[in-house]
């Protein structure tokens, strides 16, 4: 199982003391089979670089610029930059970026560049309210994939984070039995059985009791809860009891 903490545009330096549960707690269960990721702001990738150092926790990206090149790009990092800072991971197509105007297209360029480069991609897809309402959820996931894996074969790098809109920030989950037939439709998609499949949206440590008797699941992509040492903690605990 994925546990990938999104921080979003939170944290800062002295923040990062709270990390050491978690590193005390990957590091007493290393021999379990769950994987640890943390996307932190890109500040914070290379002090948690070298915190992490020597435990199983790894770090990755938010978002990336597409080029893999330098450019003259005001603002922007691209994967090569947040490789070179030690992320091994990186997110994209969040739909707080979809939001602010990416389109499946840029987001297929963006992969295939952090693909170039070595970096594995937490690829988000996801409906809104809206569509949910009017029946397109499968459309609308379908057509996300299509265009954001357009020609990317090997998809072994790649692991899909289903993150409904409306689920994010609100509190909200998806019934259980929508969820879990959702993201076998998504598996279906995919030659390879084994393909990787999170669920992001208002994941915490109370209802993860609930999220985790979806068989088909694969990890969770947590936001907000993911900020809290404790909570974060608690929410991989309790997917094991
Ligand atoms: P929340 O867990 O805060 O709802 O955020 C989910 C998310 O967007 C993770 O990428």
């Amino acid at each position: 199982m994925y546990f990938v903490a999104n921080w979003k545009m939170f944290g800062d330096l002295k923040g990062l003391n709270s990390l050491n549960d978690v590193i005390k707690f990957a590091m007493k269960n290393k021999r379990k089979n769950f994987k640890v990721i943390y996307c932190p702001p890109s500040t914070l990738i290379f002090p948690l670089f070298k915190k992490f150092k020597n435990t199983p926790i790894d770090l990755g990206g938010q978002n990336s610029h597409e080029s893999e090149n330098y450019g003259p790009y005001t603002g922007s990092i691209n994967s090569k930059m947040l490789m070179d800072v030690g992320a091994k991971y990186l997110i994209l197509g969040h739909s707080e970026n979809r939001q602010s105007g990416e389109n499946d297209r840029l987001i297929n360029l963006k992969i295939k560049s952090a693909l170039k480069i070595g970096l594995k991609i937490i690829f988000c897809i996801g409906e809104t309210l809206k569509e949910k309402q009017n029946n397109k959820t499968n459309q609308i996931l379908s057509n996300q994939i299509k265009i954001g894996l357009n020609g990317i074969k090997n998809k072994s790098k790649i692991i899909i984070a289903y993150e409904p809109v409306w689920s994010i920030g609100t509190g909200l989950i998806p019934k259980l039995s929508d969820l879990n037939s959702l993201i076998l439709f998504i598996k279906k998609k995919f030659k390879n059985k084994s393909q990787k499949i999170l669920y992001g949206g208002s994941v915490n440590e109370n209802n993860i009791n609930q999220l985790k008797t979806i068989n088909s699941v694969d990890g969770f992509l947590v936001g907000a809860a993911s900020q809290d040492a404790k909570k974060f903690i608690d929410i991989i605990k309790k997917t094991y009891n």
